[in-house]
C-alpha cells in the first residue's frame, strides 16, 4: 500500500486517519509512549527543499520508536542520473518505507511501481496529500467535523489545490477555488471529481464569490517550488487573489484560514490575516507531525493494516 494521492483513501480511510491521529496527539500530550515502529526505518528522498515535511516524518518515526534517513536528491546517485527503478530496488532493501518528494508525479509513480515497501508522497508537482489530511485534521479539530462546511481555495491551481479537490471528491464538502485566469487547477482534477459524482467543487476567478460565507479560507503561494522564474510574471498574473481582512470579512464571523507554508506575506495572504485570530496555521503546520504518525503506524506496523 502507497498514500500518493488523497485519491488514493477512501472516505472510512481519511476519518480513520483524523481519528487515529487526534488520538496520538493526545498520547504525546499526556507524555504516554507508543512506539510500534521500534526497530524500522524510514528513508526520505528529497529532490526539493522542505522544513515541516522533512522534520515532522523524522519526529514521527522518533516518537514511533523508529528511525529515518534522510537522502538529499542532489547529494546521492540520484542527482547523477541513477534510475529511479534502481534507487527504489536498492532502499526497499534497506528501509521498511520511504517518503520521496519530487518533481513531476510519474517519478514517485515509477518508484512506487519498483519499490518492495510502502511509498507516501511528501509532495509533488500535482499533489500534497499529507499536507491536505493534516489540514482536514485541524479542521476537525477547530470545528469539530467538516460535513456541510464550505472551503474556499483562493490562489494558484496547483499540487495543494488538486489534493484538495481530491479531498472534497472524498469527503463531500463544498469546495469554491477562485484562481486567476490561466491558473485553474487542471482539468483532469475536476473532471474525475465530476465523474466519481462530486458536484460541490466550483472554479471561479471571483475571489469573493469563493470566499462569501466560507467556513475554511486557504491559500497557497503564487509560485511553487520549480516556478522560481515564473515569480515575477505571476506576482503580476495573482494580483488581487489574496486572503487579507477585507477578504475575510466575506467570510463566516468565525471562519478559519489555512495555508500549508512557507508564506509570502503581503502576497498571497496579508501579514495581518496571518497574524490574526482566524489564522490556524500554526496548528496546521504541527498536525503534519500527527498525521503523518497514524500514516506511517498505519503502513509500517506489524498488523497495521
Ligand atoms: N507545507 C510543507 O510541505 O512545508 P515544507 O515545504 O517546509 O515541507
Ligand atoms: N505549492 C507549494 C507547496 C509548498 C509546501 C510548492 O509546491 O512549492
Amino acid at each position: 500500500m502507497n498514500l500518493l494521492t488523497v485519491a488514493d483513501l477512501n472516505n472510512e480511510e481519511i476519518d480513520n486517519l483524523i481519528e487515529r491521529a487526534s488520538a496520538l496527539k493526545e498520547r504525546h500530550r499526556k507524555g504516554i509512549p507508543h512506539t510500534p515502529l521500534r526497530g524500522k526505518t524510514l528513508g526520505l528522498i528529497f529532490e526539493k527543499s522542505s522544513t515541516r515535511t522533512r522534520v515532522s516524518f523524522e519526529v514521527a518515526m522518533h516518537h514511533l520508536g523508529g528511525n529515518a534517513v534522510f537522502i538529499s536528491g542532489k547529494d546521492s546517485q540520484i542527482g547523477r542520473g541513477e534510475p529511479i527503478k534502481d534507487t527504489s530496488r536498492v532502499m526497499s532493501r534497506y528501509v521498511d518505507g520511504i517518503v520521496i518528494r519530487t518533481f513531476g508525479h510519474e517519478i514517485i509513480e515509477e518508484y512506487a511501481r519498483y519499490s518492495a515497501v510502502p511509498v507516501v508522497n511528501g509532495l509533488t508537482d500535482t499533489h500534497h496529500p499529507c499536507q491536505v489530511l493534516a489540514d482536514v485534521l485541524t479542521v476537525v479539530e477547530k470545528k469539530g467535523f467538516y460535513k456541510g462546511l464550505k472551503f474556499c481555495w483562493i490562489g494558484d491551481g496547483n499540487n495543494m489545490a488538486n489534493s484538495w479537490i481530491e479531498a472534497a471528491m472524498r469527503l463531500g464538502f463544498d469546495l469554491t477555488l477562485a484562481c486567476p485566469k490561466g491558473y485553474a487547477p487542471d482539468n483532469a482534477f475536476l473532471k474525475k471529481a465530476k465523474a466519481e459524482g462530486a458536484s460541490n467543487i466550483r472554479v471561479t476567478e471571483n475571489v469573493e464569490e469563493a470566499a462569501k460565507d466560507a467556513d475554511v479560507l486557504n491559500t497557497d503561494v503564487w509560485a511553487s517550488m520549480g516556478q522560481e522564474e515564473e515569480s515575477e510574471r505571476r506576482r503580476g498574473d495573482f494580483k488581487g487573489f489574496q486572503i487579507n481582512s477585507d477578504v475575510l470579512k466575506l467570510a463566516k464571523k468565525d471562519a478559519i484560514v489555512l495555508h500549508c507554508l512557507p508564506a509570502h506575506r503581503g502576497e498571497e495572504i496579508s501579514d495581518e490575516v496571518m497574524e490574526g485570530a482566524h489564522s490556524a496555521v500554526w496548528d496546521e503546520a504541527e498536525n503534519r507531525l500527527h498525521i503523518q504518525k497514524a500514516i506511517l503506524e498505519w503502513l509500517l506496523a506489524e498488523g497495521g493494516r
